[in-house]
Protein backbone atom coordinates (compact mmCIF):
# COMPACT_ATOMS: atom_id res chain seq x y z
CA UNK A 1 0.00 0.00 0.00
CA UNK A 2 1.27 3.32 -1.31
CA UNK A 3 1.81 5.90 1.85
CA UNK A 4 -0.60 8.43 2.36
CA UNK A 5 0.78 12.00 2.32
CA UNK A 6 -1.47 15.14 2.78
CA UNK A 7 -0.20 18.37 1.17
CA UNK A 8 -1.75 21.87 3.02
CA UNK A 9 -0.69 24.67 1.17
CA UNK A 10 -3.38 27.82 0.37
CA UNK A 11 -1.66 28.72 -2.99
CA UNK A 12 -3.51 25.85 -5.77
CA UNK A 13 -0.98 26.37 -8.01
CA UNK A 14 1.51 24.79 -4.95
CA UNK A 15 -0.85 22.11 -4.38
CA UNK A 16 -1.34 20.97 -7.56
CA UNK A 17 2.26 20.79 -8.06
CA UNK A 18 2.99 19.08 -5.11
CA UNK A 19 -0.19 16.22 -5.18
CA UNK A 20 1.00 15.35 -8.80
CA UNK A 21 4.41 14.85 -8.53
CA UNK A 22 3.76 12.73 -5.64
CA UNK A 23 1.64 11.02 -7.55
CA UNK A 24 3.75 10.53 -9.91
CA UNK A 25 6.16 9.12 -7.57
CA UNK A 26 3.52 6.12 -6.68
CA UNK A 27 1.78 8.05 -3.34
CA UNK A 28 -1.16 8.31 -2.35
CA UNK A 29 -1.89 11.96 -1.97
CA UNK A 30 -4.66 14.56 -0.52
CA UNK A 31 -4.95 17.85 -0.65
CA UNK A 32 -5.95 20.59 2.18
CA UNK A 33 -6.15 24.44 1.86
CA UNK A 34 -5.44 25.66 5.32
CA UNK A 35 -4.97 23.93 8.36
CA UNK A 36 -8.39 23.21 9.63
CA UNK A 37 -9.23 21.14 6.64
CA UNK A 38 -5.81 19.31 7.05
CA UNK A 39 -7.23 18.37 10.65
CA UNK A 40 -10.20 17.11 8.75
CA UNK A 41 -8.70 14.66 6.49
CA UNK A 42 -6.91 13.06 9.41
CA UNK A 43 -9.67 12.59 11.56
CA UNK A 44 -10.84 9.94 8.26
CA UNK A 45 -7.98 8.34 7.49
CA UNK A 46 -4.10 7.54 7.76
CA UNK A 47 -1.19 9.63 6.71
CA UNK A 48 2.04 9.08 7.22
CA UNK A 49 3.22 12.73 6.07
CA UNK A 50 2.16 15.67 6.00
CA UNK A 51 3.87 18.30 3.53
CA UNK A 52 2.51 22.22 5.21
CA UNK A 53 2.63 25.20 4.11
CA UNK A 54 3.82 27.54 7.31
CA UNK A 55 2.00 30.78 5.52
CA UNK A 56 -2.23 30.30 5.12
CA UNK A 57 -4.72 32.64 6.06
CA UNK A 58 -6.98 30.38 8.19
CA UNK A 59 -4.88 27.82 10.84
CA UNK A 60 -1.03 28.27 9.96
CA UNK A 61 1.53 25.19 9.57
CA UNK A 62 3.10 26.16 13.13
CA UNK A 63 -0.42 25.26 15.09
CA UNK A 64 -1.08 22.85 12.85
CA UNK A 65 2.27 21.01 12.88
CA UNK A 66 1.50 21.45 17.08
CA UNK A 67 -1.86 19.73 16.94
CA UNK A 68 -0.40 17.00 14.44
CA UNK A 69 2.17 16.46 17.14
CA UNK A 70 -0.35 15.89 19.70
CA UNK A 71 -2.91 14.08 18.37
CA UNK A 72 -0.98 11.95 15.51
CA UNK A 73 2.28 11.27 16.89
CA UNK A 74 2.69 8.74 14.10
CA UNK A 75 2.50 11.36 11.62
CA UNK A 76 5.79 13.02 10.19
CA UNK A 77 5.59 16.79 9.11
CA UNK A 78 7.61 18.82 7.01
CA UNK A 79 7.14 22.63 6.19
CA UNK A 80 7.17 24.60 3.27
CA UNK A 81 8.39 27.88 3.64
CA UNK A 82 9.21 30.98 1.16
CA UNK A 83 12.75 32.11 1.39
CA UNK A 84 12.41 34.77 4.22
CA UNK A 85 10.44 32.33 6.01
CA UNK A 86 13.72 30.03 7.47
CA UNK A 87 13.87 31.52 10.52
CA UNK A 88 9.91 30.46 11.12
CA UNK A 89 11.29 26.86 9.09
CA UNK A 90 13.80 26.53 11.83
CA UNK A 91 11.53 27.72 14.58
CA UNK A 92 9.21 24.83 13.55
CA UNK A 93 11.50 22.10 13.41
CA UNK A 94 12.40 22.56 17.09
CA UNK A 95 8.97 21.89 17.45
CA UNK A 96 9.04 18.81 16.10
CA UNK A 97 8.73 18.94 12.26
CA UNK A 98 11.01 16.53 10.63
CA UNK A 99 12.44 18.73 7.77
CA UNK A 100 11.41 21.84 5.72
CA UNK A 101 11.67 22.53 1.76
CA UNK A 102 11.97 25.87 0.51
CA UNK A 103 10.33 27.90 -2.30
CA UNK A 104 11.00 27.59 -5.05
CA UNK A 105 11.84 23.94 -4.74
CA UNK A 106 12.50 21.47 -7.65
CA UNK A 107 10.59 17.84 -7.66
CA UNK A 108 13.66 15.77 -7.12
CA UNK A 109 13.94 18.01 -3.91
CA UNK A 110 10.71 17.07 -2.83
CA UNK A 111 11.45 13.25 -3.82
CA UNK A 112 14.42 13.30 -1.09
CA UNK A 113 12.61 15.05 1.55
CA UNK A 114 9.92 12.90 1.37
CA UNK A 115 11.91 9.83 1.03
CA UNK A 116 14.01 10.99 4.07
CA UNK A 117 11.51 11.78 6.25
CA UNK A 118 9.41 8.45 5.66
CA UNK A 119 12.68 6.75 6.25
CA UNK A 120 12.21 8.66 9.81
CA UNK A 121 9.01 7.76 10.28
CA UNK A 122 9.75 4.53 9.59
CA UNK A 123 13.06 3.92 11.70
CA UNK A 124 11.07 5.69 14.45
CA UNK A 125 8.15 2.85 14.15
CA UNK A 126 10.37 0.49 14.23
CA UNK A 127 12.37 1.34 17.58
CA UNK A 128 9.16 1.62 18.96
CA UNK A 129 8.11 -2.12 18.25
CA UNK A 130 11.52 -3.17 19.13
CA UNK A 131 11.38 -1.01 22.47
CA UNK A 132 7.74 -2.62 23.12
CA UNK A 133 8.90 -5.89 22.11
CA UNK A 134 11.27 -5.33 24.73
CA UNK A 135 9.28 -4.70 27.58
CA UNK A 136 7.51 -7.70 26.69
CA UNK A 137 10.06 -10.30 26.53
CA UNK A 138 11.89 -8.81 30.17
CA UNK A 139 8.62 -8.93 31.61
CA UNK A 140 8.01 -12.48 30.08
CA UNK A 141 11.35 -13.30 31.74
CA UNK A 142 10.83 -11.30 35.36
CA UNK A 143 7.78 -13.68 35.64
CA UNK A 144 9.38 -16.84 34.35
CA UNK A 145 11.85 -16.02 36.77
CA UNK A 146 9.64 -15.35 40.13
CA UNK A 147 8.07 -18.62 39.58
CA UNK A 148 11.64 -20.81 39.26
CA UNK A 149 12.76 -18.79 42.23
CA UNK A 150 9.30 -19.83 44.21
CA UNK A 151 9.89 -23.25 42.97
CA UNK A 152 13.44 -23.10 44.35
CA UNK A 153 12.23 -22.19 47.76
CA UNK A 154 9.84 -24.98 47.77
CA UNK A 155 12.31 -27.38 46.96
CA UNK A 156 15.05 -26.10 49.79
CA UNK A 157 12.11 -25.99 52.10
CA UNK A 158 10.98 -29.76 51.30
CA UNK A 159 15.09 -30.49 51.57
CA UNK A 160 15.06 -28.86 54.96
CA UNK A 161 11.86 -30.95 56.33
CA UNK A 162 13.79 -34.29 54.80
CA UNK A 163 16.67 -33.45 56.57
CA UNK A 164 14.65 -32.82 59.95
CA UNK A 165 12.82 -36.30 59.14
CA UNK A 166 15.79 -38.10 58.36
CA UNK A 167 17.86 -36.56 61.96
CA UNK A 168 14.75 -37.01 63.93
CA UNK A 169 14.89 -40.47 62.63
CA UNK A 170 18.09 -41.33 63.88
CA UNK A 171 18.09 -39.42 67.10
CA UNK A 172 14.81 -41.88 67.67
CA UNK A 173 17.27 -44.98 66.86
CA UNK A 174 19.86 -43.23 69.23
CA UNK A 175 17.51 -43.21 71.90
CA UNK A 176 16.17 -46.49 71.45
CA UNK A 177 19.41 -48.29 71.91
CA UNK A 178 21.09 -46.12 74.82
CA UNK A 179 18.15 -45.13 77.57
CA UNK A 180 15.63 -47.48 75.90
CA UNK A 181 13.33 -44.39 76.10
CA UNK A 182 12.05 -42.41 73.04
CA UNK A 183 11.65 -39.00 72.45
CA UNK A 184 14.71 -37.58 74.68
CA UNK A 185 16.86 -36.20 71.67
CA UNK A 186 14.11 -34.55 70.26
CA UNK A 187 12.95 -33.17 74.24
CA UNK A 188 16.04 -31.58 74.46
CA UNK A 189 16.46 -30.07 71.40
CA UNK A 190 13.21 -28.51 71.73
CA UNK A 191 14.35 -27.37 75.51
CA UNK A 192 17.33 -26.19 74.14
CA UNK A 193 15.49 -23.75 71.67
CA UNK A 194 13.22 -22.62 74.38
CA UNK A 195 16.39 -21.54 76.58
CA UNK A 196 17.97 -20.50 73.27
CA UNK A 197 15.49 -17.94 71.62
CA UNK A 198 15.21 -16.31 75.43
CA UNK A 199 18.94 -15.42 75.04
CA UNK A 200 18.29 -13.87 71.82
CA UNK A 201 19.46 -16.71 69.00
CA UNK A 202 17.50 -16.35 66.11
CA UNK A 203 18.50 -18.43 63.08
CA UNK A 204 20.37 -19.70 61.45
CA UNK A 205 22.11 -20.18 64.60
CA UNK A 206 19.08 -21.57 66.31
CA UNK A 207 18.51 -23.76 63.87
CA UNK A 208 22.45 -25.59 64.02
CA UNK A 209 21.95 -25.67 67.80
CA UNK A 210 19.15 -27.30 67.62
CA UNK A 211 20.51 -29.46 65.35
CA UNK A 212 23.42 -30.24 67.57
CA UNK A 213 21.01 -30.85 70.85
CA UNK A 214 19.31 -33.67 68.87
CA UNK A 215 22.11 -35.34 67.19
CA UNK A 216 24.41 -34.77 71.04
CA UNK A 217 24.67 -38.76 71.70
CA UNK A 218 25.11 -39.70 67.35
CA UNK A 219 29.00 -40.87 69.20
CA UNK A 220 27.62 -43.56 71.40
CA UNK A 221 27.20 -45.65 68.29
CA UNK A 222 30.87 -46.36 68.57
CA UNK A 223 30.42 -47.48 71.97
CA UNK A 224 30.13 -51.13 72.52
CA UNK A 225 26.92 -52.58 74.17
CA UNK A 226 28.88 -54.01 76.72
CA UNK A 227 29.28 -50.65 78.33
CA UNK A 228 26.33 -48.14 77.15
CA UNK A 229 23.92 -50.73 78.37
CA UNK A 230 25.56 -52.14 81.12
CA UNK A 231 23.15 -52.23 84.11
CA UNK A 232 25.70 -51.31 87.01
CA UNK A 233 28.42 -48.75 87.53
CA UNK A 234 31.40 -48.61 84.43
CA UNK A 235 34.82 -49.40 85.62
CA UNK A 236 37.50 -47.10 84.81
CA UNK A 237 38.29 -48.85 82.09
CA UNK A 238 34.27 -48.33 80.41
CA UNK A 239 34.42 -45.02 81.65
CA UNK A 240 37.63 -44.00 79.51
CA UNK A 241 35.59 -45.96 76.62
CA UNK A 242 31.89 -44.08 77.30
CA UNK A 243 33.98 -40.65 77.14
CA UNK A 244 34.97 -41.12 74.07
CA UNK A 245 31.55 -40.25 72.54
CA UNK A 246 31.40 -36.69 72.01
CA UNK A 247 34.42 -36.88 69.78
CA UNK A 248 33.52 -40.05 68.21
CA UNK A 249 29.91 -38.59 67.56
CA UNK A 250 32.15 -35.45 65.90
CA UNK A 251 34.08 -37.47 63.39
CA UNK A 252 30.89 -39.13 62.66
CA UNK A 253 29.09 -35.92 61.32
CA UNK A 254 32.35 -34.00 59.99
CA UNK A 255 31.99 -33.71 56.52
CA UNK A 256 28.55 -33.21 56.12
CA UNK A 257 28.05 -29.72 55.68
CA UNK A 258 24.64 -28.89 56.56
CA UNK A 259 25.60 -29.87 59.83
CA UNK A 260 28.97 -28.62 59.81
CA UNK A 261 27.66 -25.30 62.62
CA UNK A 262 26.32 -28.28 64.81
CA UNK A 263 29.59 -29.79 65.70
CA UNK A 264 30.73 -27.62 68.62
CA UNK A 265 27.64 -28.68 70.52
CA UNK A 266 28.13 -32.23 70.05
CA UNK A 267 31.60 -32.62 70.88
CA UNK A 268 31.25 -29.86 73.49
CA UNK A 269 28.05 -31.28 75.29
CA UNK A 270 29.76 -32.96 78.20
CA UNK A 271 31.74 -30.25 79.28
CA UNK A 272 31.17 -28.82 82.48
CA UNK A 273 31.27 -25.08 83.87
CA UNK A 274 33.94 -25.15 85.94
CA UNK A 275 36.01 -27.04 83.16
CA UNK A 276 35.69 -30.45 84.84
CA UNK A 277 33.96 -32.19 82.00
CA UNK A 278 35.17 -33.94 78.74
CA UNK A 279 36.53 -34.21 76.40
CA UNK A 280 38.48 -31.18 76.66
CA UNK A 281 37.81 -29.35 79.82
CA UNK A 282 37.27 -26.48 78.50
CA UNK A 283 35.55 -24.30 81.15
CA UNK A 284 32.89 -21.26 81.32
CA UNK A 285 32.51 -18.99 78.13
CA UNK A 286 35.16 -21.32 76.02
CA UNK A 287 31.77 -24.12 76.47
CA UNK A 288 29.66 -23.06 73.20
CA UNK A 289 26.66 -21.36 74.46
CA UNK A 290 24.52 -23.68 72.68
CA UNK A 291 25.99 -26.73 74.77
CA UNK A 292 25.82 -24.60 77.92
CA UNK A 293 22.37 -24.63 77.02
CA UNK A 294 21.82 -28.53 76.37
CA UNK A 295 24.01 -29.55 79.92
CA UNK A 296 21.03 -27.73 81.37
CA UNK A 297 18.51 -29.51 79.32
CA UNK A 298 19.44 -32.51 79.32
CA UNK A 299 19.64 -32.78 83.04
CA UNK A 300 16.32 -31.70 83.27
CA UNK A 301 14.90 -34.47 80.87
CA UNK A 302 17.08 -37.05 82.06
CA UNK A 303 15.25 -36.34 85.57
CA UNK A 304 11.94 -35.67 84.67
CA UNK A 305 11.63 -38.60 82.08
CA UNK A 306 11.24 -42.38 83.08
CA UNK A 307 13.97 -44.32 83.52
CA UNK A 308 14.20 -48.94 83.06
CA UNK A 309 15.32 -48.84 86.73
CA UNK A 310 13.65 -45.95 88.10
CA UNK A 311 9.83 -43.23 87.40
CA UNK A 312 10.41 -40.12 86.65
CA UNK A 313 11.75 -37.48 89.23
CA UNK A 314 9.38 -34.10 89.76
CA UNK A 315 10.38 -31.06 87.98
CA UNK A 316 10.71 -29.47 90.95
CA UNK A 317 13.54 -32.22 92.35
CA UNK A 318 15.12 -31.17 89.08
CA UNK A 319 15.05 -27.57 89.43
CA UNK A 320 16.52 -27.83 92.72
CA UNK A 321 19.19 -30.12 91.33
CA UNK A 322 20.47 -27.57 88.22
CA UNK A 323 19.73 -24.84 90.94
CA UNK A 324 22.26 -26.79 93.41
CA UNK A 325 24.86 -27.56 90.46
CA UNK A 326 24.64 -23.23 88.95
CA UNK A 327 28.23 -22.52 88.82
CA UNK A 328 29.78 -26.00 88.54
CA UNK A 329 28.41 -27.57 85.95
CA UNK A 330 25.62 -25.50 84.32
CA UNK A 331 26.70 -21.95 83.49
CA UNK A 332 24.83 -19.42 85.83
CA UNK A 333 23.36 -17.23 83.24
CA UNK A 334 21.76 -20.26 81.44
CA UNK A 335 20.31 -21.04 84.76
CA UNK A 336 18.55 -17.80 85.16
CA UNK A 337 16.56 -17.84 81.84
CA UNK A 338 15.41 -21.32 82.68
CA UNK A 339 14.17 -20.22 86.05
CA UNK A 340 12.42 -17.46 84.71
CA UNK A 341 10.38 -20.27 82.42
CA UNK A 342 7.35 -21.38 83.66
CA UNK A 343 7.29 -25.04 84.60
CA UNK A 344 4.18 -25.47 83.12
CA UNK A 345 6.18 -24.40 79.78
CA UNK A 346 8.21 -27.28 79.96
CA UNK A 347 5.83 -29.77 80.95
CA UNK A 348 4.10 -28.41 77.45
CA UNK A 349 7.32 -29.34 75.46
CA UNK A 350 7.71 -32.82 77.21
CA UNK A 351 3.82 -33.10 76.28
CA UNK A 352 4.66 -33.00 72.42
CA UNK A 353 7.40 -35.75 72.55
CA UNK A 354 6.38 -37.86 75.73
CA UNK A 355 8.67 -41.25 76.98
CA UNK A 356 7.81 -43.85 74.89
CA UNK A 357 8.91 -47.05 76.57
CA UNK A 358 10.29 -49.90 74.35
CA UNK A 359 7.70 -52.36 75.65
CA UNK A 360 9.08 -55.55 74.61
CA UNK A 361 12.01 -54.05 76.65
CA UNK A 362 10.58 -52.77 80.03
CA UNK A 363 10.80 -54.85 82.68
FE1 LIG B 1 26.42 -37.54 75.93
Amino acid sequence: MPAGILVVDDEAAIRDLLSEGLRDMGYDCAVASNGFEALDHLKRRQFSLVLSDIDMPTMDGVKLLQTVREAYPDVEVVMITGVVDVEVALRAMRMGANDYLTKPFNLEEVRLTVENALEKRRLVKENREYQRNLEAKVEERTVELVLKRREIEDLYERLQVSYETTLEALAAALDTRDTETQGHSVRVSDYTVVIARRMGVEDPELTEIRRGALLHDVGKIGISDAVLRKPGKLSPEEWIEMRKHPEIGYRILSGIKFLEKSLPIVIAHQERYDGSGYPRGLKGEEIPLGARIFAVVDTLDAMTSDRPYRRALSYETARQEIIRNSGIQFDPSVVEVFLSIPPDDWKAVHGRNPDRRDPARAS
